[in-house]
């Protein structure tokens, strides 16, 4: 069958032909796969060479990516019992270490070691292949007219995770209301992952506001403004003092990864604010930042965190709020789509192309 693989380091992904995944438990389940998302992390596994020996799945010298995906049940194992042949399903990504406290629970987003691997990202193939084997309970059953956008799962399932984060961050304080008093908050980037999570904020009735570069006239403005969000240019305000322009908030999430953005997010915060990165930088690099900032750190009570990957009810509120985002948002969720390829496209679908947010790989498409 074919797949789409990578060498990590190459810079480039291409067709390969597989042998078919064969049912090897009695609580495997095998997939047609029906489109897979592309994203940044592909584009960095294609990017930067392996770190370690457990970066390629054993045995390969290839890697098959992946890991925004849908696809069709069409073979269940003797033991599978939540599941039928025709279900839409979504894998999620991440495998536990086998050895710590977190993994054990089937909470390997907040593994202790470290030694996770993830489909199509680290030590396992992914989902861009014409079928994939896995295992019942890393599958999610997902309502049959969601197929067509359903890769954004697992881009929601990143903002899930960070609000549910800032609401723990916040349970302390003494305020009722949506994330224990967040009552304004602020987006960074304008990638799927950023127009997520300010749906998910509009969702939940709070006051959002989206920082990024493209233009105030482009797609991704129109967008978050159609949602009740305002769209701020990033040339349009001075990143020394962000707050001059911007005013303060109680919750910030970082989605562009750049790493003097997250810096200058502290100055928004109000007191009690959190401020999630969920971006990543992956440079090795010095960063400036006002020993000032630090101190209204201790002065406002500030609390930043970083979340990756997301937990079983994370995956599950994305399904139930990407379905709540399309009554709510009409179009808005289809919006984000706006590049689909066939397999054949696979030097395109990697590419990134301006007015791009999310491209989708049609595995069916020949
Ligand atoms: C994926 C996560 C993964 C993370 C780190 C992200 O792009 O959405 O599932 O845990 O990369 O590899």
């Amino acid at each position: 069958m074919r797949a789409i693989a990578t060498r990590p380091g190459s810079g480039r992904a291409w067709v390969v032909d597989v042998a078919e995944p064969e049912l090897a438990n009695a609580d495997d389940v095998l997939v047609e796969m029906l489109r897979v998302g592309v994203c940044g992390t592909d584009r960095h596994v294609m990017e930067f060479p392996p770190r370690n020996e457990r970066a390629l799945p054993a045995g390969d010298d290839f890697l098959i990516l992946g890991h925004e995906a849908v696809g069709r049940v069409s073979q269940t194992g003797s033991g599978v019992s939540s599941l039928q042949v025709g279900d839409f399903v979504v894998p999620t990504v991440r495998r536990g270490c086998g050895e710590c406290a977190a993994c054990a629970v089937n909470q390997a987003d907040l593994c202790f070691t470290g030694r996770v691997r993830e489909r199509g990202i680290v030590g396992l193939h992914g989902f861009l292949a014409e079928r994939i084997v896995e295992r019942e309970r890393h599958l999610l059953r997902i309502p049959a007219d969601l197929d067509h956008v359903a890769p954004l799962v697992e881009s929601l399932c990143t903002p899930e995770k960070a609000l549910r984060r800032i609401d723990n961050a916040r349970a302390h304080l003494p305020v009722d209301g949506t994330l224990h008093g967040v009552s304004r908050a602020l987006v960074t980037g304008s990638g799927p992952i950023a127009l997520l999570a300010v749906m998910a904020l509009r969702l939940r009735g709070v006051a959002t506001w989206i920082l990024a570069r493209q233009p105030a006239s482009g797609p991704a403005a129109r967008l978050v403004e159609d949602c009740g969000a305002t769209y701020v240019p990033l040339q349009s305000v001075e990143l020394d003092h962000p707050q001059a322009a911007l005013g303060v908030f109680d919750a910030v999430i970082e989605a562009t990864g750049a790493a003097e953005l997250s810096v200058a997010m502290l100055d928004v915060l109000a007191p009690n604010g959190v401020l999630d990165l969920v971006g990543g930088p992956p440079e090795r690099k010095p960063v400036p930042i006002q020993a000032s900032a630090l101190g209204g750190m201790v002065g406002r009570n500030l609390t930043i965190l970083g979340s990756v990957n997301a937990n079983m009810d994370d995956w599950r509120m994305a399904v139930q709020d990407l379905m709540t985002m399309r009554r709510a948002f009409p179009g808005g969720v289809e919006a984000l789509i706006t590049h689909r390829y066939a397999m054949r496209d696979v030097e395109l679908a990697f590419e990134r192309r301006p007015g791009q947010i999310k491209a989708l790989i049609e595995i069916a498409e020949k």
